[in-house]
């Protein structure tokens, strides 16, 4: 959107027309509102799950499936992670709030990736033929490990790992959380 230049004085108008002056103030708050709205578009598809406020920010730990629900051989299986998502008046049970990606390294090790793109917030998507994950958004390229696979994938960091747990039932949680995006270090939101 280009915004309007304020008028030229013209005559019978001074630089101190009141007038004038209110009509300065206006649109120096249109571009500080356009300035302020446009941060959550550039964030990306990341800001998706943290639409709200603070508050549905930090990490949860979230029962996601059972080992037996992963793949022997050690591909990558992905779960959306639901979990309490709340606003400054409202507690949404139960809402979407991510996914990851969990995969077997051994008979009880596993490897738990969240499933955004640590450049700008897309997702990421296992592909078995390349045995590797790709970022449709801007060609990141990431090992099965997360390691960033091609020299040229603009991620400035590996895709982010978290921590998980095997309960006696077999149950496996996962302490979920989310990172800042464009960032070389992984700073949790
Ligand atoms: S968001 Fe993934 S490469 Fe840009």
């Amino acid at each position: 959107m280009t915004e309007k230049e304020p008028p030229e004085p013209t005559s019978g108008e001074s630089p101190d027309d009141p007038q004038r002056r209110d009509f300065i103030k206006q649109a120096a708050s249109v571009c500080v509102g356009g300035a302020v709205g446009a941060v959550p578009i550039a964030a990306g598809v990341a800001v998706y799950l943290d639409p709200l406020d603070k508050e549905a920010t930090g990490s949860q730990r979230v029962k996601v499936t059972s080992l037996d629900g992963l793949p022997d051989d050690g591909r990558p299986r992905k779960f959306s992670i639901y979990a309490d998502k709340k606003d400054a008046w409202t507690t949404f049970p139960k809402s979407p709030v991510g996914a990851v990606y969990i995969m077997r390294t051994g008979e009880k090790a596993l490897k738990v990736l969240n499933v955004v793109c640590p450049h700008a917030g897309c997702f990421v998507d296992y592909i078995a033929r390349d045995d590797e994950f790709f970022c449709p958004c801007h060609d990141s390229s990431f090992k099965k490990d997360g390691n960033i696979k091609s020299a040229h994938s603009p991620s400035p960091r590996p895709l982010d790992e978290l921590k998980y747990e095997i309960d006696e039932s077999g149950a496996v949680w996962v302490e979920f959380m989310n990172f800042l995006a464009g960032q070389k270090e992984k700073v949790p939101v």
